[in-house]
């Protein structure tokens, strides 16, 4: 468990962080969400200590983080940054195994430890560990970020807007894949973005940070249903959706009322969680909440955007 209590950080001209206090629980896939200058990224590097409060404390399993060795205490935290993050100098593979290098594995542990973790993450291994970073698309790039924060197996895993450079279709593979890692590994995830979408879409719990101060935490459907307050409903309605969830299209009166019983797909499932399954099932019927929804009802959907748009 991550705690923050009454955490302050304070610079000259402004307070990044104002008396927040948040609680992430161990092994939840936790979003921090909020826009530009909210915050986020000081209150993630709280957690490995890249940054300190100026007033308030942070704890991990009831331990103050700085009561850790810091060396120690970065070995069990795994941490992606944005795009271009890794060493250019350096092929695929030493950059995934850096951290391994530092706790002394030898070479070829790390070698497998790497492959491993390559072809899991969707790159083939014997393609890719000898490739340089600028041999790599940005998508790429960003799943050599994720091994090399998982390979000393971290319990805790920070993640700083790591797809917010990539095009969308990038974006949602490894959205995908940030999902089925969480559910395979028993690790925290700590994930800011801020694109409310992207939030909703992986968060088990997700938190709305503004101006440095703490909107709301609930899980996305709760967000979505009831916003704590006006800063948070238009926050989600302004952002640039690149997802589109199911219980906005029965928000907007498509559907029927459920009489049948279809394949059943969450609220906040996607439209393209839904394209998907057409792709092989053509007539699919599928059931959201008390909602019965037709592929026909995604062609009127999307048609009715379209209209909104001109
Ligand atoms: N070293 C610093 N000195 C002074 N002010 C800082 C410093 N670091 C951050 N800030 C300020 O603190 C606020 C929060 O910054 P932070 O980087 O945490 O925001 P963020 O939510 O991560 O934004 P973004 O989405 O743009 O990455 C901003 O107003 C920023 O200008
Ligand atoms: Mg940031």
């Amino acid at each position: 468990m991550i705690k923050l209590e009454n955490v302050t950080k304070r610079y000259a001209s402004n307070d990044a962080l104002n008396n927040l206090s948040l609680t992430i629980k161990s092994g939840e896939l936790f979003v921090l969400v909020g826009p530009s200058g909210s915050g986020k990224t000081t209150l993630l590097k709280m957690i490995n200590r890249l940054n300190e409060p100026t007033i308030g404390n942070v704890t991990i399993d009831s331990a103050d983080v700085k009561s850790f060795d810091i060396r120690h205490l970065r070995q069990n935290i795994g941490y992606v940054l944005q795009a271009g993050a890794l060493f250019p100098n350096m092929t695929v593979a030493q950059n995934a195994a850096i951290q391994l290098e530092t706790l002394g594995w030898d070479r070829q542990k790390r070698d497998q430890r790497v492959a491993e973790l390559l072809d899991r993450v969707g790159l083939r291994a014997t393609l890719f560990m000898n490739r340089m970073p600028s041999e790599l698309s940005g998508g790429e790039a960003q799943r050599v970020g994720i091994v090399r924060a998982l390979a000393a197996e971290p319990n805790i895993v920070l993640m700083d807007e790591p797809f917010s450079a990539l095009d969308p279709i990038s974006k949602r593979q490894l959205q995908d894949l940030v999902i089925q890692l969480h559910r395979e590994l028993a690790t925290t995830f700590v994930f800011v973005t801020h694109d409310m979408s992207e939030a909703i879409k992986l968060a088990d719990r997700l938190a709305v940070i503004h101006n440095g101060t703490l909107q709301q935490v609930g899980v996305p459907n709760e967000i979505l249903a009831k916003p704590a307050n006006a800063f948070v409903a238009t926050f989600f309605d302004e952002n640039d959706t690149q997802n589109i969830f199911l219980n906005q299209v029965v928000k907007a009166g498509f559907g029927q009322p459920s009489t049948e019983v279809g394949q059943v797909l969450k609220g906040t499932d996607t439209i393209f969680d839904w394209a998907a399954q057409l792709k092989t099932t053509p007539d699919l019927v599928i059931k959201v909440e008390q909602t019965t929804l037709r592929p026909v009802d995604l062609i009127n959907y999307l048609a009715s955007l379209e209209q909104e748009a001109k």
